[in-house]
């Protein structure tokens, strides 16, 4: 369980997040919508504790991780997995060793142990036969299903996913967004998706919120939020969904 209390953070005298508060339950996939710029990847990042807030608290299993040393911030990101916005795989590493790359950090596992995991993860997203390519030889719906893969190989129990449809195609996001649900239902991963694609986010979340001007305008179920009557969310929601 993630429970985010009264958080605000201010970056380069900018104040990017203002007292924002939610909480998202054990397995289930919130997702933050909002438009560019507003402070979706700052939150998330809170998240795994790459950034600190000025104020507030961050609760994970019931402890305060803004209260963590870094030893203690570091033990925890075994639980995490991460999907970064622009994918950050190793351009250096081949498909294999980008989602090797954990379990080889943070576990014992011998090379056929190794093996084993990366091709269970792999054939989870879908991807075949692509272990030994490198990076540059992927197209973007790849390299996200790599960057998923890798996040999920150490079993995240905290799935938190950074824009997983941008720079794809219609029918490569509708696809990635289902393999996400499909993926975060099997492991029970409690799920956390930033996102500006409102078509895609409303068929696969279980709770959805949206940011505006650092605040969350509302957050609820896909029929709440359609039905809420703030003008920024109506608007919001009626541009994206043309
Ligand atoms: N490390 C940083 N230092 C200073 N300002 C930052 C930093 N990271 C983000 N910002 C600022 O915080 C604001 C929110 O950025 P953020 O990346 O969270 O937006 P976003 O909602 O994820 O946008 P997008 O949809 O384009 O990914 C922006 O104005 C950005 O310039
Ligand atoms: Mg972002």
């Amino acid at each position: 369980m993630i429970k985010v209390n009264h958080l605000s953070k201010t970056l380069d005298d900018q104040k990017v997040l203002t007292d924002i508060s939610f909480q998202v339950s054990e397995g289930e996939i919130l997702i933050i919508l909002g438009p560019s710029g507003v402070g979706k990847t700052v939150l998330l990042k809170h998240l795994i504790g790459l950034l600190q807030p000025d104020q507030g608290s961050i609760v994970i299993n019931g402890k305060d991780i803004t209260k963590f040393s870094q030893q203690q911030q570091l033990a925890m990101r075994k639980d995490f997995g991460y999907l970064f916005q622009e994918g950050a795989l190793y351009d250096f590493m081949n498909v294999f060793e980008n989602v090797a790359f954990p379990l080889r950090e943070h576990t014992n596992f011998n090379a056929s142990k190794i093996r084993q995991r990366v091709q269970e993860v792999l054939d989870m997203v879908d991807l075949h036969q692509v272990e030994s390519k490198m990076p540059l030889e992927l197209s973007g719906g790849m390299k996200k299903r790599v960057g998923l893969a890798r996040a999920i190989v150490l079993s995240a129990k905290i799935l938190l996913c950074d824009e997983p449809t941008s720079g794809l195609d219609p029918i490569r996001s509708h696809d990635i967004s289902d393999l996400i649900r499909q993926v975060v239902k099997k492991i029970g991963a409690t799920t956390v998706i930033t996102s500006h694609d409102v078509i895609n986010a409303f068929r696969i979340a279980d709770r959805v919120a949206i940011l505006h001007e650092g605040r969350m305008e509302v957050m609820g179920t896909v029929q709440e939020v359609s039905s809420c009557q703030d003008a920024f969310v109506k608007e919001f929601l009626q541009l994206s969904k043309v």
